[in-house]
């Protein structure tokens, strides 16, 4: 298996194609869109959550790891799926949520029903001897971390939202039950597992107050912890690690270059690779998500070279992505789609595919979709947003100034449906969708992009190249120009080749000085998405170019 080489696209069912018109996304849908995929040319798709959920946070509230919520199909239709994608070179990863699972699951309803083997699955605390709840820490959906269990005098943690109850890994008979989830679904014929906020799963035995509610020092007393180590090693020993052929993804909330280096170096036996998600935080007004500053570019920069260098020195493995359900539209976020929709959209696809990783792409990105914009808080669904949005006004923030934060910040800006073409919803469901598709769909859609755009094509290239030069996914890196404002630029090298990737991240014409090593040698453009067709010592790039050129002494 040559992970390299490989290319991941996430769907995000609940929005990806509804089959029988009750407005969710279903597995009929996906299979029917596999050959679509497989024109894309990528090799594994990474489907978020289906499993049976009363869907708080859009199936990450899981209620049964081994089976199928029936609004998205059925164990056949599952099989289906496999079947199909196997016809089109196509593998499966599926969303592992093992941090916690939803106050509906039958372990937390035994639970509850007074059974003492599956109360000790929680962490369930007293309150302090003063009657407040047993630490003072913070949900990251906002609120506290704490809600009272049933009629008891005990209170269960939930680090996320008020039905996600937080499982206790300490008994060793949970990491049992999960370790069984994944060697069901592995003779299901799955190939990949991304695992949810996998570095938190390591609280303390003891859980103490923090110094500050929501703080980084908070997060540190249950984030990548060493005994997360130990554990992940344990389930990789008896389940994927088994095989060969398995890709394993971790999330990882707030994690460093260390942790991560050990989470993804082969000899760890750990995971192939981790999310990471510091440079997806250089809009954030001081390290809070809810505000809407102008992304800060040069850190932007920093944040992927430290990582690129990082992981490359310890032999570690990034998973390359800059969209996902969680984050909003990197278009719409780090570029100007409405006057320079492919430009922007292919420079950051190319920006981030080319650096040393497994790329990821999110629906929708291949044609270019965009945030929805949407005016009114009740065209959002999201839990995180509805919270936030209160949590802003209660702070003082007009409604205005709530509302365009939560259309910069909200997940609902990326979980809109697929658009497919331009009939009423997008051609996305028959019914009324589970959420508003974007305004923007007669432009932007699937059908549209095939016959006259130019972002799928692209796509398309960058995928193929990936396959085809050795260089992109196999060489080292190294970062250029790493204080100029305006351009991204870094090498890519592996013996007598190098590739060398510039993208202007604003609009206007620039000029630009090159380092000297890359002047007077015969290069080849490899692919671009503006006029520059060949390297001087200065050369002018246009709003939002990107280019690559390859250079190959050998030949
Ligand atoms: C991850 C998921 C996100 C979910 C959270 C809690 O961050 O990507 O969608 O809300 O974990 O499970």
């Amino acid at each position: 298996m040559d992970l390299a080489k490989k290319v991941i696209y996430q769907v995000y069912t609940k929005s990806f194609k509804d089959s029988n018109g009750d407005g969710l996304g279903d597995l009929p849908g996906v299979i029917e869109k596999i050959p679509y995929l497989a024109q894309l040319g990528v090799d594994m798709i990474w489907l978020n959550p289906f499993y049976p959920s009363p869907q708080h946070d859009n199936g990450y509230d899981v209620a049964d790891y081994c089976a199928i919520d029936p609004r998205f199909g059925s164990m056949e239709d599952f099989e289906h799926l496999v079947q199909v994608c196997q016809q089109h070179k196509i593998d499966i990863m599926m969303d592992m949520v093992f941090n916690h699972t939803s106050t509906d699951h039958e372990w937390f309803q035994k639970a509850l029903a007074g059974d003492e083997t599956y109360q000790d699955y929680y962490y369930l605390r007293p309150a302090k001897e003063d009657g407040s709840l047993p630490t003072n820490w913070d949900s990251k959906f906002g609120g506290p971390a704490w809600a009272r269990f049933g009629e008891t005098e005990l209170y269960y943690l939930h680090l996320y939202d008020v039905t996600q109850a937080d499982l206790n890994w300490h008994n060793p008979q949970v990491r049992l039950e999960l370790q069984k989830v994944l060697n069901f679904w592995l003779t299901k014929g799955v190939k990949g597992f991304r695992f949810d906020v996998l570095n938190v799963i390591g609280k303390s035995p003891v859980l103490i107050d923090s110094q500050e509610p929501g703080s980084a020092q908070e997060k540190s007393l249950y984030t990548d912890t060493p005994i997360v180590h130990q554990w992940i090693k344990e389930m990789n020993q008896a389940s994927f690690g088994q095989r060969d052929d398995i890709i394993t993804v971790g999330e990882m909330s707030s994690t460093n270059v260390l942790n991560g280096v050990q989470y993804s170096n082969p000899s760890e036996k750990e995971l192939s690779m981790i999310f990471s998600f510091h440079h997806l935080k250089v809009d954030y007004q001081d390290g809070e998500k809810w505000s809407n500053p102008a992304f800060d570019f040069l850190q932007l920069k920093a944040i992927l070279d430290e990582w690129q260098r990082g992981m490359s020195d310890g032999q570690g493995w990034n998973a390359l992505f800059l969209n996902n359900h969680d984050q909003p539209r990197s278009n719409s976020r780090f570029g100007d789609p409405d006057h320079y929709p492919f430009e922007t959209q292919t420079m950051l696809a190319q920006t981030i595919q080319f650096l040393r990783g497994t790329p990821y792409i999110y629906q929708g990105e291949e044609i270019g979709m965009t945030n929805p914009d949407f005016a009114e808080i009740d065209l959002y669904d999201d839990v995180e947003t509805h919270n936030n949005y209160q949590l802003l006004l209660a702070k003082g923030v007009s409604p205005a100034e709530a509302m365009s934060i939560i259309q910069a910040k909200s997940r609902d800006t990326s979980r809109t449906p697929m658009q497919w073409d331009d009939s009423p919803h997008a051609g996305f469901t028959q019914g009324q969708p589970w959420l508003s598709v974007a305004p923007n769909y007669p432009q932007i859609n699937v059908e549209r992009e095939l016959s006259q755009g130019h972002i799928f094509n692209y796509y398309q290239n960058l995928i193929r190249l990936r396959k085809e030069y050795d260089v992109i996914a196999y060489g080292t890196y190294r970062g250029l120009l790493l204080e100029h404002p305006q351009v991204m630029a870094y090498v890519r090298e592996i013996k007598d080749q190098q590739l060398l990737v510039l993208s202007h991240f604003y609009p206007g014409t620039i000029r630009l000085t090159l380092p000297s090593e890359f002047i007077d040698r015969s290069a080849k453009k490899l692919i671009g998405n503006g006029p520059l067709m060949a390297l001087n010592s200065e050369i002018e790039l246009a709003p939002y170019e990107t280019v690559a050129f390859y250079f190959n002494e050998q030949a």
